[in-house]
């Protein structure tokens, strides 16, 4: 049985769990929420769907009991403020998201849920590392989403500029999932040519640090148009639980601990059936390395408040 846990369905939850019942990804989900009518509703819009599906999942709701033996268990109970400010500053919903979760991380901690955890909410590497503290469970069972979704945002931006697919461009953004990340161009490659090469190549000579701006405010973009951002969030969140359940070895940059740093913070790692199975240390060169230890310390001090 494949059984996941959902801590908020607000906006990026439910696209969440929609997208398990609709792929057949859930043999059995649980629903939370502080809204216990708004977890109901979506129990029941989501069982409406059951018979029109070739797969079935039982969904329960509203007991944290239920977790002790799911897989993955999702955290979105804070994006609903997501990207409020018009800077698509992340850390304006630190507070917010806190005193969210020194609610849910005893009751998580309780649960006796012993899975792989999936964070997105914001700033989701703080985050991140506080449910991993508070609830008391190893680095390898905590991750967020992290740079996965800027990584997502980098690959459309990149792509559109050579009309190829999105995923014939691969590489990193890593560091925050926030204002300090960087795209690491030494890592970005398309149609398997590394970038700036293939870029002088087909005559192309763009301005790196607007691209690199239109990816970090990729979100706002989303946000701004629609008052929340929730489907590339989601499926971020759900690629990485297939991977867990699935046993995929997935490597991907995903918010991890990073030892060097002391911090999590969104790197390349591999995700397997015990969450970050080991981060995939790589050498940048030392302007990369240096935004990562600033994105590291930007990381670390709000952290420290915690
Ligand atoms: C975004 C939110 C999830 O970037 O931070 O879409």
């Amino acid at each position: 049985m494949r059984k996941f846990g959902i801590i908020g369905v607000g906006h990026v939850g439910v696209t969440v769990a929609y997208t398990l019942v609709t792929k057949g990804i859930a043999d059995e989900l649980v629903l939370i929420d502080s809204n216990e009518k708004k977890a109901v509703a979506e129990q029941l819009d989501l069982e409406d769907c059951q018979a029109r599906l070739d797969t079935t999942t039982k969904i329960k709701v509203q007991d944290y009991s239920e977790l002790s033996d799911a897989d993955v268990l999702f955290v979105t109970a804070g994006n609903v403020a997501s990207l409020q400010h018009h800077d698509g500053n992340r850390w304006a919903e630190f507070e917010y998201t806190r005193e969210i979760v020194k609610n849910i991380a005893p009751k998580i901690a309780d649960s006796g849920f012993n899975g792989v955890l999936v964070d997105t909410m914001n700033p989701c590497d703080a985050i991140a590392h506080y449910l991993q503290r508070e609830a008391g469970f190893t680095t390898a069972q905590c991750m967020a989403t992290g740079t996965f979704l800027d990584t997502a945002r980098m690959q459309r931006v990149v792509a559109e500029q050579f009309d190829t697919n999105y995923k014939n461009v691969t590489g990193y953004v890593m560091g925050e999932h926030g204002a300090s990340q960087f795209v690491a161009w030494s890592t970005v490659k398309v149609n398997g040519h590394p970038l700036m090469e293939y870029a002088k190549a087909n005559g192309k000579d763009f301005d790196y640090d607007a691209l690199e701006e239109e990816i970090r405010m990729g979100g706002w973009a989303v946000f701004s148009g629609k008052g929340y951002t929730s489907f590339g969030i989601a499926t971020c969140a759900v690629k990485l639980a297939q991977s867990v359940i699935s046993d995929a070895q997935l490597e991907c940059p995903v918010s991890s601990y990073n030892e060097k740093y002391d911090t999590y913070i969104g790197q390349p790692a591999v995700v397997g059936k015990n969450g970050i199975e080991y981060v995939n240390q790589i050498e940048l060169p030392p302007d990369e390395e240096a935004k990562l230890k600033n994105s590291a310390d930007t990381i670390k001090e709000k952290f420290a408040t915690m």
